[in-house]
């Protein structure tokens, strides 16, 4: 296992837990950090003992953005020279699902990277917000994409212009986020969320992760022509002779993850 020191990186039976970890800077998304939570993305993903992923950062700050300390003096032609922010798009490529659970402040880069997730349990003081535009700046890591997809036009033009954050009902009520729990039980439920994902069938848990990623992708026939064809694969697997023969035998299934 890799040695991080902005992240802190665990296996918990079949699900790998990423705690993003620059208290000093209410976690700031820096280069450092960055790389560090791509490689570790990319090293669990690849790790067939691993079926769910849960990203997190503290109970203050799951994280306050893009590093602006270390942006401040970029120039356009390093930023456009080295494709600033494009290794972010590693993790929306990974296949094992991943869980953001956010307590906190989620704004900028932060808000981006629990976007970059597959979905967000948030805790009761969550608080998500695109505020680039306060800095003269607007967001790089998807957020006015993702943000749009998520809550609508009216909300993402609403935060994307203005920089204000929303709360987590609001979030909620927006579709931005799943469910909300009290701040003292937010790891615990990713983790078990997390848990229970894994114990699924993998190759059946990342089917249906690329089928739901397809309906953003396309239009609604080809989508669903996607997912039937996907669905008739599914009978290709050991996984789904066993799910079913389980139910019929009144048990619980062994998948095999095959
Ligand atoms: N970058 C660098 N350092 C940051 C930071 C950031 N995004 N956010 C917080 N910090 C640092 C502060 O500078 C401070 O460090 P010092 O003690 O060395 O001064 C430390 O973290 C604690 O922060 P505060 O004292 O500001 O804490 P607070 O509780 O008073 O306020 C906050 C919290 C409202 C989140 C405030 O820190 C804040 O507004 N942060 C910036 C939020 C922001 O603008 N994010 C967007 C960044 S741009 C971006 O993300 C671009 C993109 O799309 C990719």
């Amino acid at each position: 296992m890799t040695d991080f020191e902005t992240i802190l990186l665990d296996r918990k039976g079949r699900v790998g837990l990423i705690t993003l970890n620059r208290p000093k800077a209410l976690n700031a998304l820096n280069s450092q950090l960055m790389r560090e939570v791509v490689a570790a993305v990319e090293e669990l993903d690849a790790d067939r003992e691993i079926g769910a992923i849960v990203i997190t950062g503290s109970e203050k700050a799951f994280a306050a953005g893009a590093d602006i300390k270390e942006m401040a003096p970029k120039t356009y032609s390093e930023a456009y020279g080295e494709d600033f922010f494009s290794d972010w798009d590693k993790i929306s490529s990974a296949r094992t699902p991943i869980i953001a659970a956010v307590s906190g402040y989620a704004l900028g880069g932060g808000c981006e990277l629990a976007m970059l997730c597959d979905f967000i349990i948030a805790s009761d003081t969550a608080k998500f917000g695109q505020p680039e535009i306060k800095l003269g700046v607007i967001p790089g890591i998807g957020g006015s994409q993702r943000l749009t997809r998520a809550v609508g036009k009216a909300k993402a033009m609403d935060m994307c212009l203005t920089g204000r954050n929303m709360d987590v009902e609001e979030a909620e009520r927006a579709g931005l986020v799943s469910r909300i729990v009290p701040v003292a039980e937010l790891l615990d439920v990713a983790l078990e969320t997390a848990t229970t994902i894994a114990s699924m069938s993998l190759p059946a848990t990342i089917m249906a992760k690329e089928a739901v990623n397809r309906a953003f992708e396309t239009t609604l026939a080809e989508g669903v022509k996607f997912e039937r064809r996907v669905f008739h694969s599914t009978f290709a697997t050991a996984d789904q002779k066993e799910g079913m023969a389980a139910f019929i035998e009144k048990r619980t299934p062994e998948f095999k993850h095959a």
